[in-house]
């Protein structure tokens, strides 16, 4: 009997659902063939959310994610719903989601697939094989610590406030992911921050220090993250794995994401710690947003949310073989000069959202 797993998925806003749709019809596949047994939950998320429910995500549709195997959402956001508070808008839905669910860990890779080495605007020869992860702590700093808001100053003046917090357990946390993660790969981690201007950098960089004693396998380094923002250009292959802040793992993820040269191919996992039922809350999404302005016309690229359900695979439904599956189809079909138009090349195929998925289904189905 291949076992049962729950799933919710919420398809979000913009290309959200089209990406989605490619995802389901694998799903869809793979239980026909018992490769599979899941079952799909749908709730909408983000703008989809406030249109339905008036909120960006309920309380209920966490609590199914709390309990389900993981959560797989597309994306949120659009000029529709710009102008709402903060608290209310779209990408809050995503940041509660984070949040309540406590996935402080975002794991995301940055993989240039041979066959897409000419989409970077980098040189070839500064990214032929590259292969890093960035693993951006999610749930703390900047995007969350209080107090925050905009006030009117007794001058006449505005201003606007955040406050970039962590504790030691939040550090160390999200860090031993990365350190483990590291042993699985290279052996290489670099921590960023900016201990030479923030007192939490400086605790962030002790404290990871710290932490590097038990595992003395691992060679760890420290860089500010502007220098990280730097060397990803000059020099991206010396990283392995990278940890660091909310903020700066924003940043520099899309930095990263960019070296690959295509945003449209790069997915993304968020997970919690582990309980002691062996339960771990996950959340798996492209990192690529919601595209509006081509929502709807068939141009967005599945695949990375298509190698988002791959890391679902791996991380929470215990499936390793069948991830890898899943990845040396999409890797087969990008040889075979098929491209979405974000990924278009000389000389290949133009289909559309719903033919990309169709051709990695075509290549599942061969295995
Ligand atoms: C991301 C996005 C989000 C973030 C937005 C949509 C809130 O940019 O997942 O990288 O800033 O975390
Ligand atoms: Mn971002």
């Amino acid at each position: 009997m291949t076992q049962h797993h729950t799933i919710l998925m919420t398809p979000g806003d913009g290309i959200g659902p089209e990406v989605m749709e490619e995802v389901r019809k694998i799903i869809a596949h793979l239980n026909q063939k018992n490769a599979t047994n899941i079952d799909l939950i749908d709730r909408p998320i983000g703008g989809a959310g406030i249109d339905r429910d008036g909120v960006p995500v309920t309380p209920e549709t966490i609590e199914i994610g709390k309990k389900a195997d993981c959560v797989l959402l597309g994306a949120v956001g659009g000029a529709k719903w710009a102008d709402i508070d903060y608290a209310l808008r779209p990408e809050a839905g995503l940041l509660k989601i984070r949040k309540d669910m406590e996935l402080f860990a975002n794991l995301r890779p940055a993989i240039v697939f041979d066959a897409l080495i000419e989409s970077s605007t980098i040189k070839p020869d500064v990214i032929r094989g590259l292969d890093i992860l960035i693993v951006r702590e999610l749930t703390g700093g900047v995007y969350f610590g209080e107090p925050r808001g905009i006030t009117p100053l007794p001058n006449g003046e505005r201003q606007g406030l955040n406050t970039q917090i962590y504790t030691t357990s939040e550090i160390v946390r999200v860090a031993k992911v990365a350190f483990e993660l590291a042993q699985k790969r290279n052996k290489r981690l670099c921590s960023c921050e900016k201990s030479n201007v923030m007192e939490s950098g400086k605790l962030w960089r002790e404290e990871v220090e710290k932490l590097g004693a038990d595992y003395p396998d691992i060679a760890l380094s420290h860089m500010y993250a502007d220098n990280c923002a730097m060397q990803l250009l000059r020099n991206p292959r010396q990283f392995d794995v990278i940890v660091t802040d909310n903020l700066f793992g924003d940043i520099l993820s899309d930095e990263a994401a960019m070296l690959t040269g295509s945003l449209g191919m790069l997915p993304s996992a968020s997970l919690g710690a582990r309980d002691a039922s062996g339960h771990q809350n996950a959340l798996y999404e492209p990192v690529h947003g919601s595209a509006p302005d081509i929502a709807g016309t068939g141009k967005a690229n599945p695949l990375a949310a298509i190698l988002s359900f791959a890391m679902a695979l791996r991380f929470s439904l215990d499936y390793p073989q069948l991830a890898d599956t899943l990845e040396s189809a999409v890797r087969q079909v990008l040889n075979q000069k098929i491209r979405t138009a974000d990924i278009m090349d000389r000389e290949c195929e133009l289909v559309s959202t719903s033919q990309m998925g169709d051709a990695v289904i075509k290549e599942l189905a061969k295995v």
